[in-house]
């Protein structure tokens, strides 16, 4: 076992990762009326603390939140596929911003394509 991805990318990666990702939320008009303004703060947070847990940091996502049960949690959103194509590309340009060692962005990318895929809860409208 070689060093997890927030060995490497740290709080700091992930952080600076979700918020590049949240800066485009807003503006967004097929993303943006599915999260409430006043909660994007929060859902950064939230992203954050999931993605640091999920590889290989504290655990505060589990802490604060419970079993992530992700699908669960993403049935009140219209997610079609059009939706998660959407939220790829503000997750890939969030990436580039990141700038992380290559590798890391690969591993990064096909996890969140893989389970962006997964949240798909609608047919597409
Ligand atoms: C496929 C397209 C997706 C859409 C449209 C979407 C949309 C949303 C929305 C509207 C929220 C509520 C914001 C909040 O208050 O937290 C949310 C929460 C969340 N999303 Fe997504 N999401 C998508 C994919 C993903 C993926 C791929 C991941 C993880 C890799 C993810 C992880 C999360 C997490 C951890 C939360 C917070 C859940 C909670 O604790 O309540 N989402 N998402």
């Amino acid at each position: 076992m070689g060093p997890t991805l927030y060995d490497i990318v740290g709080e700091d990666g992930f952080d600076r990762l979700t918020r590049a990702f949240y800066a485009q939320v807003p503006e967004d008009e097929l993303l943006g009326p599915m999260y409430p303004p006043e909660q994007l703060e929060a859902a950064q947070v939230r992203l954050r603390d999931f993605l640091v847990g999920r590889f290989g940091g504290p655990q505060r996502y589990i802490e604060q939140r419970g079993h992530p049960r992700l699908r669960m949690r993403h049935m009140p959103f219209p997610i079609d596929g059009r939706a998660r194509d959407r939220w790829m590309a503000l997750m890939a340009n969030a990436l580039k911003k990141a700038r992380f060692p290559a590798a890391v962005t690969q591993s990064l990318y096909r996890y969140f394509a893989q389970t962006a895929t997964f949240m798909i809860n609608r047919a597409r409208g």
